[in-house]
């Protein structure tokens, strides 16, 4: 117990330095006494692991494919006024793998979102603070200045508004924010960072979220095999990937028309004749609409293989259920997309795409190419916690 204290003395003392010193790569296995000391109230405290210099999120640049998107230039540029700055997400990316940040220190936000998962979490529903169960699927998080909005229901406008959401959800995370601020402040590792990346070490939701918005704006996937096909003329790509790409852009099933943008989707929303009658309204439950009684976000399709199970309620396992669904089970719905039905101007009953089992398999293996290794694996995006 006193050697406990007195480390943390020596810890808090040399505050500075027990940050900084700890330049340690990801997966070197040394013992940090000093990262587990006891706090005031008897609490362990963790310390995060930062490298001395901050990482390089500012100058993460999308290619070119992305900006000479018309659709996406359009949205990045309605976009938002918090730039991303190296200190800023180096904050946010502490804050999101923070247990602190929840009511009894059970979940962070990276509880539900998983890097290696494409910042999703393979459950159907997710457990929050106190084990109760979200009401939909955890979403996965990319290339977030090309969504429109966000959440399945498309609630939250701007990513700094979204992203306080969780933390004062009461299955999620259960906090106030108020107490946030407090609770924060408390913290010996914060003081800094928030110096760092706001001039002064005051501790405002206002800064938490912007910070955490600078972190998830900078989780930008552009290197699967997908893109590196476009510079390189798809030469990697097998023949059964060329299949499935064109089937995608073909027009025909009006994949690309909803998943839209280099980016893939995000951008619009539609019902997709899940249901009839739709158990969650989606988009309908805010705005009261009949016409939207069951419509949700056309999500982004990248790293979609890594991001099971699929749609809101996480009700299909795999993508092979997903395209059998497309295929040969669309649903009758008075305001289905057009794009799915059989007459696109009264709309009519659902389209059958009946593809075979060679299209069904070319398809999977076209969504595999937008599968970006290099986000799921880069340090900047790991858990500061884990050592
Ligand atoms: C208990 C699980 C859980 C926790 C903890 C959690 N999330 Fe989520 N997240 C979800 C679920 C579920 C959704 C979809 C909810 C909905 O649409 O109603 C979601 C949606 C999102 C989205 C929307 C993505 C999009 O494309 O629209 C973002 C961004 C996000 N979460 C970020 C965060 C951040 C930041 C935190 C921490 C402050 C956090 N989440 C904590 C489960 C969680
Ligand atoms: C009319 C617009 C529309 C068309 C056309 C469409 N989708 Fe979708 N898609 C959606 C919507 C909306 C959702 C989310 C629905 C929900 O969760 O309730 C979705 C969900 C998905 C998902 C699950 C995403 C996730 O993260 O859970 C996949 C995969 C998918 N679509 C692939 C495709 C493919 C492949 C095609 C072409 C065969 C296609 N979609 C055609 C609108 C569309």
């Amino acid at each position: 117990m006193r050697l406990r204290s007195v480390i943390l003395l020596i810890c808090i003392a040399t505050f500075t330095s027990c940050l900084k010193d700890k330049t340690i790569e990801p997966y070197e296995e040394t013992e940090h006494p000093e990262d587990s000391v006891t706090s005031v109230n008897g609490d362990s405290i963790q310390f995060p692991i930062l490298p001395d210099t901050p990482y390089d999120y500012e100058s993460i640049q999308y290619p070119q494919h992305f900006m000479d998107d018309p659709l996406l230039n359009l949205i990045n540029t309605l976009g938002n006024n918090n730039a991303v700055t190296n200190e800023g997400a180096t904050l946010g990316r502490v804050l999101f793998y923070d247990k602190n940040l929840s009511a009894n220190n059970a979940v962070s936000c990276a509880s539900c979102h998983h890097q290696d998962k494409g910042f999703s979490d393979g459950l159907a529903l997710s457990p929050g603070f106190e084990g109760a169960l979200t009401g939909r699927n955890s979403m996965a998080i990319v290339n977030t200045n090309f969504q429109r909005r966000f959440f399945w229901d498309e609630r939250a406008t701007t990513l700094e508004q979204q992203v306080l959401m969780p933390i004062q959800d009461p299955v999620e995370m259960g906090m106030n924010l108020a107490d946030l601020e407090l609770k924060l402040a408390q913290l010996p590792y914060y003081a800094n960072l928030f110096t760092e990346a706001f001039g002064d070490s005051v501790i405002t939701a206002d800064r938490i979220s912007l910070a955490l918005s600078q972190f998830l704006q900078s989780i930008r996937s552009f290197k699967s095999k997908y893109d590196i096909g476009l510079a390189t003329n798809f030469i990697y790509f097998s023949e059964e990937e060329k299949t499935g790409m064109e089937m995608y852009f073909s027009g025909n099933f009006n994949c690309n028309h909803c998943h839209t943008t280099q980016n893939f989707g995000g951008v619009t929303n539609e019902i997709n004749g899940l249901q009839l009658n739709p158990v969650d309204n989606g988009i309908g439950g805010i705005s009261g609409d009949a016409d939207d009684m069951g419509k949700f976000k056309s999500v982004s399709l990248r790293n979609i293989s890594l991001t099971a199970p699929y749609m809101h309620d996480g009700r299909f396992q795999t993508l092979e259920e997903v395209i059998d669904f497309y295929s040969t089970d669309i649903q009758a719905h008075p305001y289905l997309d057009d794009r799915l039905a059989t007459n696109a101007q009264t709309g009519g009953p659902p389209k059958q795409f009946n593809f075979t089992d060679t299209e069904k398999l070319a398809l999977i293996a076209f969504l595999g190419t937008l599968t970006d290794y290099d986000l799921i694996t880069n340090p900047i995006y790991s858990d500061p916690f884990d050592n």
